[in-house]
C-alpha cells in the first residue's frame, strides 16, 4: 500500500485546547504545524468540560487574536460565593489580588480556535485513526495515521507536541522507566448539569454541605451549569431531573435565596483524579495539558494549566527555531511543572475543603468548617485562595 508522505515543523496530537492553541500561537510567529484528532469536528465543539478562564488565559487567548467573542460573550466575575449551611460569603478577587476571572465554556474557546484554524486554510485532520508516533528520540520525529479518507499518512516533523489528553497514545510512548508519576483517586465524582435556565447568582457558588459539595456555574445569561457531589459508583440513570434539581435545592438552599430549575441539556457523571507525570518531555516529544496532568475540577485549573503549558512550550519552540536556541526547550518540563504542582496543590486544597470524604468523620467535618470560616474572614487566607483561583503571575 502506498503512504501519503507530508512534512511540517511541529506535529500536533488532539485538537483540544492544549492543541489548537498552541498551533494558533505558533501561526502567528510563521511556525508550521499539523494537527491530527481521532474524533470529529462536531463532537470536539460540542464536548462540555471547564468554563473558568483565568485572567492570563483570557489575555493569552486575546494575543493569540481568537479573543473577539470571548470579550462580547463571555462574563467577568469579580469572585465566587463559599457556602456553608446557614452562611453564604463573597470572596472578592479585584480587592485581594487586583485580578478577575472570566465565564465562558471550553467548548466556545475550542469553537474560536478551529474557526481561526480553518479561515487561514491551516492543516486540522479529524477522524484519523491509527495515530501512532515513530523515533521521537531523533531528530525526524513522526507521527503516523490513518486520515479520515481512508490513506495511510506520514507526517514527518522537527517535534511533536503530545496534546492528546490523559488517555492519549503521547504519555505512553515515553518509556515507562523513565517516567515518575503521582496520583491520588479521590473517593467522590461530579455529577454536572447543562440547564436552559437563567443562573439563580451572579457569581459561582461553591457550597460545603454534610450531604455533599454542590456548585453553582453557568455559560451565559440564559443557561446554567451546576454540580453535585456523588460517588464515583453512582448511575446517571438514576438521577432524574427532578432528583438532582432537589438535591440541588437542599445542599445550595438559603433563607431568601431561590434557585431556578429548568429544562436539563445534557448531564453525566465525571470521577475526580489528581495526576503529575514528568517528565513532560522525552527526546523530541513534548506533552502539554491533559497529557501530563489531570487536576479535580474544584480549581477550575485543568483548561487554564493547558493553556498555560502550551504558552511556555510556544515561546521555547519559537526560540529555537527562529533564534537558534534550545535553553527553553530544555527548561520546558521543569517550567511548566513548577505551575503544575501548584495548582495541583491549590485544586487538592479546594477539593479537600468543600467535599464531604465517606471515609471521614464529624472531625473531618468539623475542620473543613473552620476552614471555611478562615478563609472567609482574614484576609491572609482569603487572599491565597484568590491569587490562586484566578492564576499566578507567569513566571
Ligand atoms: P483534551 O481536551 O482532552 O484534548 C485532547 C484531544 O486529543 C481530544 O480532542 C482527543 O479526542 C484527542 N485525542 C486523544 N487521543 C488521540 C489520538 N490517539 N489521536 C488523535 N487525537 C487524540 N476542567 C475544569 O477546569 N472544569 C471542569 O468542569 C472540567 N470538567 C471536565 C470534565 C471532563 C469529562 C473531563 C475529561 C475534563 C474536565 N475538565 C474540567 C478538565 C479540562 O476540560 C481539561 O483540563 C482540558 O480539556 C485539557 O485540555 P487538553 O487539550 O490538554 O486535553
Ligand atoms: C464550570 O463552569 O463547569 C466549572 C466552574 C468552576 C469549577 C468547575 C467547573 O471549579
Amino acid at each position: 500500500m502506498t503512504e501519503r508522505r507530508l512534512r511540517t515543523q511541529v506535529g500536533i496530537i488532539g485538537a483540544g485546547p492544549a492543541g489548537l492553541l498552541l498551533a494558533q500561537l505558533l501561526a502567528r510567529q510563521g511556525i508550521e504545524s499539523v494537527i491530527v484528532e481521532n474524533r470529529s469536528r462536531e463532537y470536539v465543539e460540542a464536548r462540555i468540560r471547564a468554563g473558568v478562564l483565568e485572567h492570563q488565559t483570557v489575555q493569552l487567548l486575546t494575543d493569540a487574536g481568537v479573543g473577539d467573542r470571548l470579550h462580547r460573550e463571555g462574563l467577568r466575575h469579580d469572585g465566587v460565593y463559599l457556602q456553608w449551611p446557614g452562611e453564604r460569603h463573597h470572596i472578592d478577587f479585584p480587592g485581594l489580588c487586583g485580578r478577575s476571572v472570566w465565564v465562558y465554556g471550553q467548548t466556545e474557546v475550542v469553537k474560536d480556535l478551529i474557526a481561526a484554524r480553518v479561515e487561514a486554510a491551516l492543516p486540522l485532520h479529524f477522524d484519523v485513526a491509527d495515530t501512532a508516533l515513530v523515533d521521537v528520540e531523533s531528530d525526524r520525529p513522526q507521527i503516523r495515521f490513518t486520515s479520515a479518507d481512508g490513506e495511510a499518512t506520514v507526517l514527518e516533523c522537527d517535534l511533536v507536541a503530545g496534546c492528546d489528553g490523559f488517555h492519549g497514545i503521547s504519555r505512553p510512548a515515553i518509556p515507562e522507566q523513565l517516567r515518575t508519576t503521582w496520583e491520588r483517586v479521590y473517593p467522590f465524582a461530579w455529577l454536572g448539569i447543562l440547564a436552559q435556565v437563567a443562573p439563580s447568582t451572579d457569581e459561582l457558588i461553591y457550597a460545603w454541605h454534610p450531604d455533599g459539595f454542590a456548585m453553582h456555574s453557568m455559560r451565559s445569561p440564559s443557561v446554567s451549569r451546576l454540580y453535585l457531589q456523588v460517588d464515583p459508583t453512582e448511575r446517571i440513570e438514576d438521577w432524574s431531573d427532578d432528583r438532582i434539581w432537589s438535591q440541588l435545592q437542599h445542599r445550595m438552599g438559603l433563607d431568601g435565596w431561590t434557585l431556578n430549575a429548568g429544562p436539563v441539556l445534557d448531564k453525566g457523571i465525571t470521577p475526580m483524579r489528581s495526576f503529575v507525570s514528568a517528565p513532560m518531555r522525552h527526546g523530541n516529544l513534548f506533552l502539554a495539558g491533559d497529557a501530563a496532568h489531570i487536576v479535580p475540577p474544584t480549581g477550575a485549573k485543568g483548561l487554564n494549566l493547558a493553556a498555560a503549558d502550551v504558552k511556555v512550550l510556544a515561546e521555547a519552540i519559537v526560540a529555537r527555531t527562529q533564534e537558534g536556541r534550545t535553553d527553553l526547550l530544555d527548561a520546558y518540563s521543569d517550567t511548566a511543572l513548577r505551575r503544575v504542582w501548584r495548582a495541583t496543590h491549590f485544586s487538592w486544597w479546594m477539593t479537600s475543603m468543600m467535599h464531604v470524604n465517606p471515609h471521614g468523620d464529624a472531625f473531618d467535618r468539623q475542620l473543613q468548617l473552620s476552614q471555611l470560616r478562615y478563609v472567609t474572614s482574614s484576609t491572609a487566607a482569603a487572599t491565597g485562595l484568590a491569587e490562586n483561583y484566578t492564576g499566578m503571575p507567569f513566571e
